[in-house]
């Protein structure tokens, strides 16, 4: 045979091969034997192995699982992978189409999907070519698991169009495969996975890609990353897009006209969800129409325009056995539940938080205590009832200490506050919790740094402060236990790499009293320089948008002490960057409009044009339109039958203007 004549070949196999597995894998409709599928696969693997070079990427061989990786590289993720608000009940669905309708200015309609328990992956596809697939990781970096993903049969390595496109998914492990896994674990007396969500997470992370090709995972499409030259209208549209391009789409999604018909699908989704081959925990939500999405936008952690339907918690039985102490990052002392250990939800519980004392004498917790408890939200564990019904007499009544677990200080109670506090600033619980706050994912994000390896670090007094943490030598750690070279070069490097972090990390991980990671990124936005923050009144700071009285005055009070201003110039010495390299803040004052910075509200009814328009208008010449009147507010629009806020205004003197102005000033 000609080389031409083989390549012909290779060709034919692979796409027929390929057609067939997804035949088979995602649209559930085989169309040839399994023994035939073998014989085709066979003839291609003998053909690939004489001519290696003329083996195609999208060859059904990649599938088995490539050469075993040392580590899995970081993906920064090009649009940020968020995660959903939550409604509990048929009321908080009402109150999220409220929301909707009140943002859009009209109804909306809603897709509906099975909210997949598995993990949320996204791919990258050019040109019709997988070419990567990364874990959600933190939301803007994940993990590069291009390797695993190829195992999954259902992810298709080339498109039926040649388009570049980022899709996401979820991966998951369907509950067949799952009870096979773990009757197989169980012959080997090896440890279980608690349920198909780790299953399937603990597979996609193993470095050597043929045992996630063992898994049997598989994986559904929920929505479109990014997608290069086509236009889309609604969310239901796209995944009938992806589903053309090859990708299998979950067949049970559902686009509702209106909320009542969204109550009724979740409600139906109850009862019929143990039917399932796979494991839901709740069904997702999302505006249809993709205009609508992105006018609605996000907020820092979610989506405007989706939120997941949770299913209410399994309650279970345990026994409380003790009740101990630990002391958090600024000082708290909080009381954990020590309970039997009990299956949850699918995860092993043997610890609750009771929160601080006022709750446990509310409940009447005592030791010994028969209790219900479930997992809020599905994954915290709360204390529901106490069973007085099943006291033997022989419970055991719980109190708080007067004095500082860790440290023996006396606690104190701050008025107005329920919780007991620590406020021994040396205190050397708090430096450990605050050392495991800045290396967590949200602030500098050290690989490798948990609350283990913080600790031994911390008892070795390898560590004080978070300074230290970029002091640490290669000699002292390798003296430390469970440390090898390997671990501690790459300890090393993962703690180099966060010194270019952008200042909202450092901001967040500083654990400064009310800065979430959320305002974190507004402050650094805003001020750009750790140094402008540090300089900033109380003034300035609460210019800000979103950072009110009380923020600001605990800003002030941190930059103020002398510790933090030394601690932040070692910092600085070190080599950490302290100026905020993400995207910046639109500069809409420097447009040259009237409107340009101001903050503007709309008020009572205009005859020219909608408000919607009036607003869109208005902020493409860079104003802001928000709903109430404030002392920020710079102007009021005011159409016919205006009432509380034009009254409002004149009582703050903001700037009136009737419809006829604006109709000037726009121009
Ligand atoms: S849409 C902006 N659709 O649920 C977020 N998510 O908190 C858009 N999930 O980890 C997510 N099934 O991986 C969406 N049909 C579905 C889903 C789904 C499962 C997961 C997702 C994420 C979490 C959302």
């Amino acid at each position: 045979m000609s080389n031409d004549q083989v390549k012909k070949q290779i060709d034919q196999l692979t796409d027929k091969l390929n057609d067939y597995a997804h035949q088979y894998y995602v649209l559930d409709q085989p169309v040839v034997s399994d023994a035939e599928y073998d014989h085709l696969l066979r003839e291609l693997n003998e053909l690939e192995v004489k001519y290696p070079d003329l083996k195609r990427e999208d060859s059904p061989s990649e599938r088995v699982g490539g050469e075993t990786l040392d580590h899995f590289s970081k993906v920064q993720h090009e649009v940020p992978m968020l995660s959903l608000s939550n409604a509990f009940d048929a009321q908080e669905l009402h109150d999220f189409d409220r929301r909707v309708q009140q943002g859009l200015g009209h109804k909306a309609s809603y897709s509906c999907e099975l909210k997949i328990d598995g993990l949320a992956v996204t791919l990258k596809y050019q040109n019709g070519r997988f070419v990567q697939g990364a874990t959600r990781g933190d939301g803007t970096t994940g993990e590069d698991i291009t390797s695993n993903l190829k195992t999954i049969a259902t992810i298709p390595l080339k498109l039926r169009e040649s388009v570049t496109i980022d899709v996401r998914g979820e991966a998951f492990m369907p509950k067949s495969s799952f009870n096979r896994l773990n009757k197989a674990k169980e012959a080997k007396e090896e440890a279980l996975f608690a349920n198909p969500r780790n299953a399937a997470a603990g597979s996609l992370r193993q470095l050597d890609p043929k045992i996630a090709a063992k898994r049997q995972l598989d994986i559904f499409i929920y929505s479109v990353g990014q997608l290069e030259e086509k236009v889309l209208d609604s969310h239901h549209e796209s995944l009938q897009y992806v589903s053309e391009l090859g990708f299998k789409i979950n067949d049970q999604a559902k686009h509702c006209e209106n909320i009542e018909e969204v109550v009724e699908y979740c409600e139906g989704w109850l009862e019929k969800r143990a039917n399932l081959p796979y494991e839901i925990d709740g069904i997702v939500i999302k505006v249809d129409r993709l205009e609508d999405q992105k006018r609605l936008g996000f907020t820092a952690k979610n989506p405007r325009w989706a939120t997941a339907f949770k299913f209410p918690a399994e309650e279970v039985i345990t026994t409380l056995r003790d009740i101990v102490l630990s002391v958090g990052r600024t000082g708290v002392v909080t009381p954990t539940a020590i309970l039997d250990p009990v299956t949850v939800a699918g995860t092993t519980v043997q610890r609750a938080s009771l929160h601080n004392e006022d709750i446990i004498r509310q409940q009447d917790v005592k030791i010994g205590d028969k209790l219900t408890i479930k997992k809020a939200g599905d994954v915290i564990p709360k204390v529901v009832n106490v069973l007085v019904d099943r006291r033997t007499g022989e419970e055991k009544d719980f109190h708080m200490p007067t004095e500082c677990p860790e440290c023996k200080s006396e606690l104190v109670r701050i008025e107005g506050e329920v919780a007991l506090r620590c406020v021994n600033p040396k205190c050397p619980a708090q430096i450990r919790e605050g050392l495991i706050h800045f290396v967590s994912r949200n602030a500098m994000n050290i690989d490798g740094l948990g609350e283990a390896v913080i600790t031994q670090l911390f008892e070795h007094e390898l560590v004080e402060d978070v300074a230290d943490l970029y002091r640490l030598e290669r000699e002292e750690l390798m003296k430390l236990e469970r440390m090898g070279e390997k671990s501690v070069d790459n300890l090393l490097k993962a703690i180099e790499v966060t010194k270019t972090n952008s200042l909202e990390k450092l901001l967040f991980g500083l654990g400064i009293r009310f800065v979430g990671a959320k305002a974190a990124k507004t402050l650094a936005m805003n001020f750009e320089k750790m140094k402008s923050l540090q300089n900033a009144t109380i003034e300035q700071l609460e210019a800000v948008d979103e950072i009110g009285t009380k923020m600001a005055d605990a800003i002030a009070t941190y930059f103020d002490k002398q510790e933090v201003q030394m601690l932040l110039e070692e910092l600085e010495n070190l080599g950490v960057n302290m100026i905020y390299t993400g995207p910046k803040l639109q500069a809409t004052e420097n447009l040259d409009t009237v409107f340009a910075g101001k903050t503007i509200v709309l008020t009572g009814s205009m005859e020219e044009m909608s408000r919607k328009e009036a607003k869109e208008k208005i902020e493409a010449l860079g104003g802001k339109v928000t709903g109430s009147v404030t002392a920020k507010t710079d102007i009021l629009i005011a159409g016919e039958r205006a009432g509380s806020k034009l009254k409002k205004a004149i009582e703050l003197e903001i700037d009136v203007w009737d419809e006829a102005r604006l109709i000037t000033e726009l121009g």
